[in-house]
Protein backbone atom coordinates (compact mmCIF):
# COMPACT_ATOMS: atom_id res chain seq x y z
CA UNK A 1 0.00 0.00 0.00
CA UNK A 2 2.64 2.59 -1.19
CA UNK A 3 0.30 4.22 -2.89
CA UNK A 4 0.88 8.26 -1.66
CA UNK A 5 -2.79 9.35 -2.17
CA UNK A 6 -5.07 9.14 0.41
CA UNK A 7 -8.14 9.91 -1.26
CA UNK A 8 -9.22 9.13 -4.87
CA UNK A 9 -11.88 8.46 -7.45
CA UNK A 10 -11.87 5.02 -9.75
CA UNK A 11 -12.76 5.60 -13.00
CA UNK A 12 -13.19 2.00 -14.81
CA UNK A 13 -12.86 3.10 -18.30
CA UNK A 14 -14.14 -0.53 -19.70
CA UNK A 15 -17.06 -0.16 -17.64
CA UNK A 16 -17.31 3.23 -19.37
CA UNK A 17 -17.16 1.98 -22.80
CA UNK A 18 -19.48 -1.08 -21.75
CA UNK A 19 -22.17 1.69 -20.77
CA UNK A 20 -21.92 3.34 -23.95
CA UNK A 21 -22.58 -0.04 -25.95
CA UNK A 22 -25.18 -0.72 -23.77
CA UNK A 23 -26.91 2.78 -24.76
CA UNK A 24 -26.18 2.46 -28.49
CA UNK A 25 -27.89 -0.93 -28.08
CA UNK A 26 -30.99 0.67 -26.62
CA UNK A 27 -30.82 3.99 -29.41
CA UNK A 28 -30.87 1.27 -32.25
CA UNK A 29 -28.17 1.06 -34.93
CA UNK A 30 -29.46 4.65 -36.68
CA UNK A 31 -28.57 6.41 -33.86
CA UNK A 32 -25.55 8.52 -32.74
CA UNK A 33 -24.67 9.13 -29.40
CA UNK A 34 -23.87 13.09 -27.97
CA UNK A 35 -22.02 12.22 -24.97
CA UNK A 36 -22.29 14.94 -22.48
CA UNK A 37 -18.67 15.65 -20.79
CA UNK A 38 -19.84 18.67 -18.93
CA UNK A 39 -18.52 19.32 -15.37
CA UNK A 40 -15.59 17.35 -16.23
CA UNK A 41 -17.55 14.81 -17.32
CA UNK A 42 -19.81 14.90 -14.38
CA UNK A 43 -16.47 14.25 -12.09
CA UNK A 44 -14.92 11.24 -13.82
CA UNK A 45 -12.49 13.75 -16.04
CA UNK A 46 -13.24 14.55 -19.30
CA UNK A 47 -9.91 14.47 -21.32
CA UNK A 48 -9.81 10.16 -20.50
CA UNK A 49 -13.13 10.02 -21.13
CA UNK A 50 -13.51 12.04 -24.23
CA UNK A 51 -10.60 9.89 -25.40
CA UNK A 52 -12.68 6.40 -24.52
CA UNK A 53 -15.49 8.15 -26.36
CA UNK A 54 -13.96 8.95 -29.86
CA UNK A 55 -12.25 5.50 -29.21
CA UNK A 56 -15.91 4.05 -29.48
CA UNK A 57 -17.24 6.42 -32.35
CA UNK A 58 -19.30 8.74 -30.11
CA UNK A 59 -20.42 11.61 -32.95
CA UNK A 60 -20.11 14.37 -30.87
CA UNK A 61 -19.62 16.31 -27.09
CA UNK A 62 -21.66 18.59 -24.88
CA UNK A 63 -20.19 20.85 -22.76
CA UNK A 64 -21.72 23.48 -20.67
CA UNK A 65 -18.55 26.01 -20.70
CA UNK A 66 -16.19 28.02 -22.55
CA UNK A 67 -13.32 26.20 -20.99
CA UNK A 68 -14.38 22.77 -20.71
CA UNK A 69 -14.31 23.13 -24.60
CA UNK A 70 -10.89 24.51 -24.43
CA UNK A 71 -9.61 22.16 -22.06
CA UNK A 72 -10.73 19.20 -24.34
CA UNK A 73 -9.08 20.79 -27.72
CA UNK A 74 -5.97 21.46 -25.42
CA UNK A 75 -5.93 17.46 -24.67
CA UNK A 76 -6.15 16.94 -28.53
CA UNK A 77 -10.04 16.29 -28.93
CA UNK A 78 -10.90 16.57 -32.10
CA UNK A 79 -14.87 15.43 -31.95
CA UNK A 80 -17.38 18.04 -32.66
CA UNK A 81 -18.25 20.15 -29.43
CA UNK A 82 -21.22 22.06 -28.56
CA UNK A 83 -21.60 24.60 -25.39
CA UNK A 84 -24.89 23.59 -24.27
CA UNK A 85 -24.69 26.53 -21.98
CA UNK A 86 -25.48 30.08 -23.45
CA UNK A 87 -21.83 31.54 -24.24
CA UNK A 88 -21.61 35.01 -23.87
CA UNK A 89 -20.85 37.20 -26.81
CA UNK A 90 -17.34 38.02 -25.02
CA UNK A 91 -16.58 34.74 -25.91
CA UNK A 92 -17.19 34.36 -29.33
CA UNK A 93 -13.66 34.73 -30.75
CA UNK A 94 -11.86 31.72 -27.73
CA UNK A 95 -14.82 29.86 -29.02
CA UNK A 96 -13.89 29.96 -32.83
CA UNK A 97 -10.29 29.95 -32.23
CA UNK A 98 -10.71 26.64 -30.43
CA UNK A 99 -13.57 25.52 -32.95
CA UNK A 100 -16.48 25.08 -30.63
CA UNK A 101 -20.00 25.26 -31.55
CA UNK A 102 -22.33 27.20 -29.49
CA UNK A 103 -26.36 26.69 -28.44
CA UNK A 104 -27.35 29.90 -30.30
CA UNK A 105 -30.92 31.29 -28.83
CA UNK A 106 -31.49 35.12 -29.48
CA UNK A 107 -30.48 36.85 -33.04
CA UNK A 108 -27.65 39.24 -31.62
CA UNK A 109 -25.88 36.40 -30.75
CA UNK A 110 -26.39 35.13 -34.06
CA UNK A 111 -25.44 38.08 -35.87
CA UNK A 112 -22.19 38.02 -33.68
CA UNK A 113 -21.82 34.53 -34.51
CA UNK A 114 -22.11 34.96 -38.31
CA UNK A 115 -19.56 38.10 -38.50
CA UNK A 116 -17.08 36.06 -36.85
CA UNK A 117 -17.77 33.54 -39.42
CA UNK A 118 -17.16 36.43 -42.02
CA UNK A 119 -13.76 37.78 -40.18
CA UNK A 120 -12.18 34.09 -39.86
CA UNK A 121 -14.03 33.38 -43.76
CA UNK A 122 -15.02 29.98 -43.13
CA UNK A 123 -18.74 28.78 -41.61
CA UNK A 124 -19.91 28.40 -38.46
CA UNK A 125 -21.59 25.71 -36.98
CA UNK A 126 -24.22 26.41 -34.38
CA UNK A 127 -27.15 24.25 -32.35
CA UNK A 128 -29.99 26.00 -31.68
CA UNK A 129 -32.39 24.48 -28.59
CA UNK A 130 -35.85 24.90 -28.64
CA UNK A 131 -37.64 25.37 -25.04
CA UNK A 132 -40.37 23.04 -25.01
CA UNK A 133 -40.99 22.61 -21.72
CA UNK A 134 -37.47 22.88 -19.61
CA UNK A 135 -37.98 26.32 -19.06
CA UNK A 136 -34.34 27.33 -18.81
CA UNK A 137 -32.52 27.95 -21.80
CA UNK A 138 -33.24 28.40 -25.64
CA UNK A 139 -35.64 29.69 -28.36
CA UNK A 140 -39.43 29.42 -27.03
CA UNK A 141 -41.52 27.20 -29.21
CA UNK A 142 -43.41 29.27 -30.82
CA UNK A 143 -40.86 31.82 -31.87
CA UNK A 144 -38.88 28.61 -33.06
CA UNK A 145 -39.42 29.23 -36.81
CA UNK A 146 -39.34 32.80 -37.31
CA UNK A 147 -35.35 32.30 -35.28
CA UNK A 148 -34.37 29.11 -37.05
CA UNK A 149 -35.86 31.06 -40.53
CA UNK A 150 -33.50 34.00 -39.89
CA UNK A 151 -30.08 32.14 -38.70
CA UNK A 152 -30.28 29.79 -41.27
CA UNK A 153 -30.27 32.97 -43.76
CA UNK A 154 -27.21 34.45 -41.74
CA UNK A 155 -23.86 34.79 -43.83
CA UNK A 156 -21.45 32.19 -42.82
CA UNK A 157 -23.80 30.22 -39.95
CA UNK A 158 -24.02 26.74 -40.07
CA UNK A 159 -26.76 25.01 -38.19
CA UNK A 160 -25.73 21.50 -37.13
CA UNK A 161 -28.66 20.53 -34.79
CA UNK A 162 -32.11 21.59 -33.34
CA UNK A 163 -32.90 20.31 -29.75
CA UNK A 164 -35.17 20.60 -27.03
CA UNK A 165 -34.66 18.72 -22.95
CA UNK A 166 -37.04 17.49 -20.79
CA UNK A 167 -37.02 18.38 -17.21
CA UNK A 168 -39.38 15.47 -16.31
CA UNK A 169 -38.60 11.92 -18.51
CA UNK A 170 -38.15 10.24 -15.38
CA UNK A 171 -41.38 11.31 -13.54
CA UNK A 172 -44.27 8.67 -12.54
CA UNK A 173 -46.28 10.31 -15.02
CA UNK A 174 -44.55 11.14 -18.62
CA UNK A 175 -47.72 12.89 -19.89
CA UNK A 176 -45.67 16.32 -20.20
CA UNK A 177 -42.57 14.79 -21.68
CA UNK A 178 -45.03 12.58 -24.25
CA UNK A 179 -46.64 16.05 -25.01
CA UNK A 180 -43.20 17.65 -25.45
CA UNK A 181 -42.00 15.11 -28.24
CA UNK A 182 -45.27 15.51 -30.38
CA UNK A 183 -45.05 19.44 -29.72
CA UNK A 184 -40.89 19.16 -30.96
CA UNK A 185 -42.07 16.65 -33.82
CA UNK A 186 -44.33 18.58 -35.10
CA UNK A 187 -42.17 21.73 -34.89
CA UNK A 188 -39.73 20.25 -36.72
CA UNK A 189 -42.09 19.15 -39.51
CA UNK A 190 -43.21 22.41 -40.21
CA UNK A 191 -39.70 23.97 -40.26
CA UNK A 192 -39.03 21.21 -43.05
CA UNK A 193 -42.15 22.44 -44.86
CA UNK A 194 -40.73 26.00 -44.68
CA UNK A 195 -37.00 24.69 -46.32
CA UNK A 196 -35.22 24.48 -42.84
CA UNK A 197 -33.71 21.17 -42.32
CA UNK A 198 -31.42 20.34 -39.48
CA UNK A 199 -28.59 17.74 -40.02
CA UNK A 200 -29.23 16.50 -36.72
CA UNK A 201 -32.46 16.61 -34.62
CA UNK A 202 -32.06 15.47 -30.63
CA UNK A 203 -34.18 15.49 -27.60
CA UNK A 204 -33.62 12.42 -25.27
CA UNK A 205 -31.53 13.05 -22.25
CA UNK A 206 -30.84 9.31 -19.87
CA UNK A 207 -34.36 9.50 -18.90
CA UNK A 208 -35.75 10.13 -22.27
CA UNK A 209 -33.72 7.49 -23.84
CA UNK A 210 -34.82 4.85 -21.45
CA UNK A 211 -38.30 5.96 -21.00
CA UNK A 212 -39.93 7.62 -24.04
CA UNK A 213 -39.86 5.48 -26.71
CA UNK A 214 -40.79 8.22 -29.16
CA UNK A 215 -37.70 10.64 -28.39
CA UNK A 216 -34.65 8.97 -30.16
CA UNK A 217 -34.28 11.59 -33.31
CA UNK A 218 -31.05 11.31 -34.45
CA UNK A 219 -28.95 11.01 -31.47
CA UNK A 220 -29.17 10.25 -27.63
CA UNK A 221 -27.48 13.07 -25.48
CA UNK A 222 -26.53 11.40 -22.64
CA UNK A 223 -25.00 11.36 -19.46
CA UNK A 224 -25.72 9.43 -16.23
CA UNK A 225 -26.14 6.21 -18.24
CA UNK A 226 -22.64 6.24 -19.68
CA UNK A 227 -21.58 6.85 -15.92
CA UNK A 228 -23.45 3.92 -15.15
CA UNK A 229 -26.54 4.73 -13.10
CA UNK A 230 -30.61 4.66 -14.26
CA UNK A 231 -32.41 7.66 -14.02
CA UNK A 232 -35.02 7.07 -10.83
CA UNK A 233 -37.71 5.84 -13.40
CA UNK A 234 -36.08 3.27 -16.05
CA UNK A 235 -38.49 1.32 -17.81
CA UNK A 236 -36.17 -0.46 -19.77
CA UNK A 237 -33.89 -3.52 -19.12
CA UNK A 238 -30.11 -2.27 -18.93
CA UNK A 239 -27.09 -3.61 -17.67
CA UNK A 240 -25.13 -0.82 -16.61
CA UNK A 241 -22.15 -0.59 -14.60
CA UNK A 242 -21.25 2.27 -12.30
CA UNK A 243 -17.94 3.87 -13.42
CA UNK A 244 -17.09 6.01 -10.39
CA UNK A 245 -15.93 4.82 -6.97
CA UNK A 246 -15.15 7.05 -4.47
CA UNK A 247 -12.08 6.15 -1.93
CA UNK A 248 -10.48 7.24 1.31
CA UNK A 249 -8.34 5.24 4.23
CA UNK A 250 -7.71 5.44 7.66
CA UNK A 251 -5.17 7.94 8.43
CA UNK A 252 -5.49 7.23 12.18
CA UNK A 253 -6.99 4.52 14.65
CA UNK A 254 -7.94 5.45 17.84
CA UNK A 255 -9.22 4.04 21.73
CA UNK A 256 -11.34 7.03 22.98
CA UNK A 257 -12.33 6.49 26.79
CA UNK A 258 -16.26 6.57 27.52
CA UNK A 259 -17.29 10.34 27.84
CA UNK A 260 -14.93 11.63 25.11
CA UNK A 261 -16.59 13.47 22.70
CA UNK A 262 -16.20 13.57 19.01
CA UNK A 263 -15.61 16.35 16.10
CA UNK A 264 -17.24 19.66 16.00
CA UNK A 265 -20.22 20.49 18.09
CA UNK A 266 -19.62 17.53 20.34
CA UNK A 267 -22.69 15.70 18.40
CA UNK A 268 -21.32 12.09 20.08
CA UNK A 269 -20.37 11.54 23.27
CA UNK A 270 -18.79 8.00 23.61
CA UNK A 271 -21.28 6.27 26.49
CA UNK A 272 -18.43 3.57 26.18
CA UNK A 273 -14.82 2.80 25.25
CA UNK A 274 -15.35 3.32 21.43
CA UNK A 275 -12.56 2.46 18.38
CA UNK A 276 -12.71 5.01 16.21
CA UNK A 277 -11.38 5.33 12.54
CA UNK A 278 -10.23 8.90 11.55
CA UNK A 279 -10.81 8.96 7.36
CA UNK A 280 -9.05 11.22 5.11
CA UNK A 281 -12.44 12.23 3.66
CA UNK A 282 -14.46 15.61 4.25
CA UNK A 283 -16.36 17.95 2.84
CA UNK A 284 -13.62 19.90 1.42
CA UNK A 285 -13.26 16.80 -0.81
CA UNK A 286 -16.81 17.52 -1.76
CA UNK A 287 -18.37 14.54 1.00
CA UNK A 288 -21.15 16.24 2.28
CA UNK A 289 -21.43 17.23 5.75
CA UNK A 290 -25.16 16.27 5.63
CA UNK A 291 -23.69 13.03 6.02
CA UNK A 292 -22.90 13.66 9.63
CA UNK A 293 -23.93 11.20 11.98
CA UNK A 294 -26.01 9.92 9.39
CA UNK A 295 -24.29 8.22 6.42
CA UNK A 296 -21.52 4.98 6.64
CA UNK A 297 -18.67 3.55 4.68
CA UNK A 298 -17.26 0.21 4.04
CA UNK A 299 -13.99 -0.72 5.86
CA UNK A 300 -12.18 -4.54 5.06
CA UNK A 301 -16.27 -5.00 3.36
CA UNK A 302 -18.25 -4.31 6.72
CA UNK A 303 -20.71 -0.91 6.86
CA UNK A 304 -19.65 1.38 9.02
CA UNK A 305 -21.67 4.20 10.80
CA UNK A 306 -19.81 7.82 10.88
CA UNK A 307 -19.41 9.17 13.84
CA UNK A 308 -20.01 13.18 14.40
CA UNK A 309 -19.91 15.81 12.00
CA UNK A 310 -18.07 15.35 9.11
CA UNK A 311 -15.26 17.98 8.64
CA UNK A 312 -13.34 19.60 6.10
CA UNK A 313 -10.78 17.16 5.68
CA UNK A 314 -11.85 14.17 7.92
CA UNK A 315 -14.82 12.30 8.77
CA UNK A 316 -14.68 9.39 11.74
CA UNK A 317 -16.19 6.22 12.01
CA UNK A 318 -16.97 3.35 14.33
CA UNK A 319 -14.93 0.66 14.25
CA UNK A 320 -16.07 -1.31 17.02
CA UNK A 321 -17.41 -3.85 14.51
CA UNK A 322 -14.19 -3.91 12.64
CA UNK A 323 -11.36 -4.69 15.26
CA UNK A 324 -8.67 -5.35 12.29
CA UNK A 325 -9.45 -2.27 10.73
CA UNK A 326 -5.55 -0.40 10.48
CA UNK A 327 -4.26 2.83 9.29
CA UNK A 328 -4.23 2.82 6.08
CA UNK A 329 -6.83 0.31 4.97
CA UNK A 330 -8.66 1.32 2.39
CA UNK A 331 -12.42 2.75 2.85
CA UNK A 332 -14.76 2.98 0.49
CA UNK A 333 -17.31 5.75 0.45
CA UNK A 334 -19.30 4.35 -2.57
CA UNK A 335 -18.61 1.77 -4.93
CA UNK A 336 -17.68 -1.78 -3.78
CA UNK A 337 -15.40 -3.71 -2.02
CA UNK A 338 -15.35 -7.26 -2.46
CA UNK A 339 -18.56 -8.56 -1.80
CA UNK A 340 -20.09 -5.49 -0.24
CA UNK A 341 -21.28 -2.45 -2.07
CA UNK A 342 -22.13 1.07 -0.92
CA UNK A 343 -24.28 2.33 -3.97
CA UNK A 344 -23.90 5.50 -5.13
CA UNK A 345 -27.39 6.37 -4.65
CA UNK A 346 -27.62 6.10 -0.77
CA UNK A 347 -24.56 8.77 -0.34
CA UNK A 348 -26.83 11.09 -2.75
CA UNK A 349 -29.88 10.17 -0.64
CA UNK A 350 -27.83 10.74 2.73
CA UNK A 351 -26.64 13.95 1.31
CA UNK A 352 -30.17 14.97 0.39
CA UNK A 353 -28.95 15.69 -3.13
CA UNK A 354 -28.90 13.96 -6.58
CA UNK A 355 -26.28 11.37 -7.68
CA UNK A 356 -25.13 13.90 -10.51
CA UNK A 357 -24.21 16.49 -7.53
CA UNK A 358 -22.62 14.24 -5.90
CA UNK A 359 -20.09 12.79 -8.45
CA UNK A 360 -19.52 16.48 -10.16
CA UNK A 361 -18.79 18.24 -6.57
CA UNK A 362 -15.65 15.83 -5.58
CA UNK A 363 -13.09 18.39 -5.41
CA UNK A 364 -9.63 18.74 -6.72
CA UNK A 365 -7.77 17.78 -4.14
CA UNK A 366 -9.14 14.11 -4.92
CA UNK A 367 -6.87 11.87 -7.41
CA UNK A 368 -8.72 10.43 -10.18
CA UNK A 369 -7.15 6.86 -10.70
CA UNK A 370 -8.35 5.29 -14.54
CA UNK A 371 -8.68 1.84 -14.60
CA UNK A 372 -8.16 -0.20 -17.95
CA UNK A 373 -8.41 -4.02 -17.82
CA UNK A 374 -8.58 -3.84 -13.47
CA UNK A 375 -5.55 -2.15 -13.68
CA UNK A 376 -4.59 1.74 -13.09
CA UNK A 377 -3.72 3.02 -16.45
CA UNK A 378 -3.06 6.46 -15.26
CA UNK A 379 -3.29 9.04 -11.89
CA UNK A 380 -3.90 12.53 -12.10
CA UNK A 381 -3.85 14.45 -8.61
CA UNK A 382 -3.80 17.84 -7.48
CA UNK A 383 0.23 18.45 -7.94
CA UNK A 384 -0.61 16.98 -11.39
CA UNK A 385 -0.09 13.02 -13.61
CA UNK A 386 2.42 10.26 -12.09
CA UNK A 387 3.53 7.10 -13.41
CA UNK A 388 5.11 6.35 -10.49
CA UNK A 389 2.10 6.69 -8.33
CA UNK A 390 0.53 4.89 -11.62
CA UNK A 391 2.35 1.90 -10.67
CA UNK A 392 2.12 2.05 -7.15
CA UNK A 393 -1.47 2.29 -7.58
CA UNK A 394 -0.91 -0.97 -9.51
CA UNK A 395 0.60 -2.35 -6.16
CA UNK A 396 -2.15 -1.39 -4.59
CA UNK A 397 -4.68 -2.78 -6.46
CA UNK A 398 -2.70 -6.58 -7.02
CA UNK A 399 -2.90 -6.55 -3.32
CA UNK A 400 -6.44 -5.68 -2.68
CA UNK A 401 -7.21 -8.25 -5.14
CA UNK A 402 -5.50 -10.86 -3.41
CA UNK A 403 -7.08 -9.75 -0.28
CA UNK A 404 -10.55 -9.95 -1.75
CA UNK A 405 -9.44 -13.58 -2.90
CA UNK A 406 -8.25 -14.80 0.10
CA UNK A 407 -11.24 -13.37 2.16
CA UNK A 408 -13.47 -15.68 -0.46
CA UNK A 409 -11.60 -18.58 0.21
CA UNK A 410 -11.19 -18.53 3.94
C1 LIG B 1 -29.11 19.96 -22.16
C2 LIG B 1 -28.74 18.65 -21.55
N1 LIG B 1 -28.83 17.54 -22.27
C3 LIG B 1 -28.51 16.33 -21.78
C4 LIG B 1 -28.08 16.17 -20.48
C5 LIG B 1 -27.73 14.80 -19.98
O1 LIG B 1 -28.58 14.37 -18.97
P1 LIG B 1 -28.43 12.93 -18.34
O2 LIG B 1 -27.12 12.92 -17.61
O3 LIG B 1 -29.58 12.82 -17.43
O4 LIG B 1 -28.43 11.95 -19.46
C6 LIG B 1 -27.97 17.31 -19.68
C7 LIG B 1 -27.51 17.15 -18.29
O5 LIG B 1 -27.90 17.76 -17.36
C8 LIG B 1 -28.32 18.57 -20.21
O6 LIG B 1 -28.24 19.69 -19.47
Amino acid sequence: MAMPVSTWVEVDLDRFVANLREVRRVGGPERDLLLVVKADAYGHGAVEIAEAAAAEGVAQLGVATLHEGIQLRRAGCTLPIVALSPLLPSEIDEAVTHGLDPSVADLEFARAWSAAATAARRPLRCHVEVDTGMGRTGVLEREAEAFLEQLVALPGVRLASVYTHFPDADAPDLGFAEDQVRRFRALIERLAARGVRPPRVHAANSAGAVNLGDAGFDWLRVGLLAYGHRPPRCDRQLTLAPVMAFKSRLVQVRELPPGASISYARTVIAGRALRTGVVAVGYGHGYSWLLSNRGHMLVRGRRVPILGRVTMDLTMVDLGEVPDARVGDEVVLFGDQGEAVLPLEEVAAGSETLPYEVMCTIGKRVSRIFVRGGRPVKLTSLVGESEAWTRQAADHFRQRAEAVATARRS
